[in-house]
């Protein structure tokens, strides 16, 4: 049943619940990388939405370190999106209506993660293999009153693809968006997207659905597009490895290099984070920054030797400040 026919295009802006993101090339939430300066940076470029890293619904109740820098958020962050990993109704409920979701304007519910400690928990991915489960989880998130989106994948299995029935029990739940990795989960990262069952959760719902799954160039994102009728869609790894592809993509004007874009990372972590934190953060960012750069695995060995901010500042200037990263961009 086709319920819309779609007249989109890349870089248009969206209405998610009462919300309008600014374009619809979105941020994946990225478990690791996609800290808050990080997400300044991507909406800066024109994603219509970042996420946080997946956070323990649970684990909210537990006032750690972890947990608080995963929530860390400020008024730079125009829209703010929090990504939620569990398994009990309740305990979302709780998390959804808690204080430190407060800030908070977008609840998304991770029902794509396929890593086995998760799976076997009955989070992430296996709760398309308990649908009823899925939906009380999304009914207890919107009770909270924010907008909720959900997060997952086409099914398990190439012989358990559930996507379909999955994406109606989603809007029937009450979730304002989904997002589809186009992916089975026993495909975990790997493989072309299965583009005809994102199509078809695009076919059988009313609320937008977001496409998700390799896409590293503006040929891949408009191939997304024109082949899923999706009105969106999500970048993840691309997105980390390059996110002047934002810009690239919402045609919004930018005079970026990788080196002002990283020297900028450091200044905003450093007012958020400590030391070792921003090292770390920096060095996998510029590790990623680097995939394309002749001669990369000198500065690597240099990068990695940084002990300090300061000391991470020259180096960075010696690897993005050269010619290199000028035609590397
Ligand atoms: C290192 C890594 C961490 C990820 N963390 C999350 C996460 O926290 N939440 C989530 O929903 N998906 C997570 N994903 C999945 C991505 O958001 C995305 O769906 C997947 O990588 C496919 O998109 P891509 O092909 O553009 O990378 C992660 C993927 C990778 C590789």
């Amino acid at each position: 049943m086709d319920k819309k026919t779609n007249s989109i295009k890349l870089g248009d802006s969206l209405m998610i619940g009462g919300i309008r993101l600014k374009s619809n090339v979105l941020m994946a939430p990225l478990a690791g990388y996609t800290c808050f300066p990080f997400r300044l940076m991507a909406e800066r470029l024109g994603a219509g939405s970042a996420y946080t890293e997946m956070v323990s619904s649970d684990g909210l109740k537990y006032d750690d370190r972890a947990t608080s820098r995963l929530l860390y958020t400020d008024e730079r962050e125009k829209l703010k999106c929090v990504q939620l990993l569990g398994s009990i109704p309740t305990v979302f409920e709780r998390a959804a209506k808690s204080e430190r979701l407060e800030k908070f304007d977008i609840i998304d519910i991770n029902m794509g993660c396929p890593v086995p400690n998760v799976i076997k928990s009955g989070e992430g991915c296996a709760l398309m293999d308990d649908i009823p489960r899925a939906s009380r989880i999304i009914e207890a998130c919107k009770r909270s009153g924010k907008v909720v989106s959900v997060k997952c994948r086409i099914g398990m299995n190439r012989q358990r693809i559930v996507i379909e029935e999955f994406a109606r029990m989603c809007e029937v739940s009450g979730a304002d968006m989904i997002t589809v990795h186009g992916r089975t989960r026993d495909m975990m990262y790997d493989g072309e997207p299965l583009y005809d069952y994102i199509k078809l959760a695009k076919q059988s719902v009313s609320i937008p659905v977001i496409a998700n799954g390799g896409i590293n160039s503006r040929e891949k994102a408009e191939e997304m597009m024109e082949k899923t009728g999706a009105d969106g869609v999500m970048l993840a790894r691309y997105g980390f490895e390059n996110p002047l592809i934002f810009s690239e993509l919402t045609g919004r004007k930018c005079s970026d290099t990788k080196l002002s874009l990283l020297m900028e990372q450091v200044e905003i972590a450093e007012g958020c984070y400590d030391e070792l934190y921003v090292l770390t953060y920096i060095k996998k960012l510029t590790s990623y920054f680097m995939k394309k750069l002749p001669g990369s695995k000198k500065y690597k060995l240099d990068l990695y030797r940084c002990g300090s901010i300061s000391e991470l500042r020259i180096v960075l200037e010696e690897i993005f400040g050269s010619k290199a990263d000028a035609e590397s961009i």
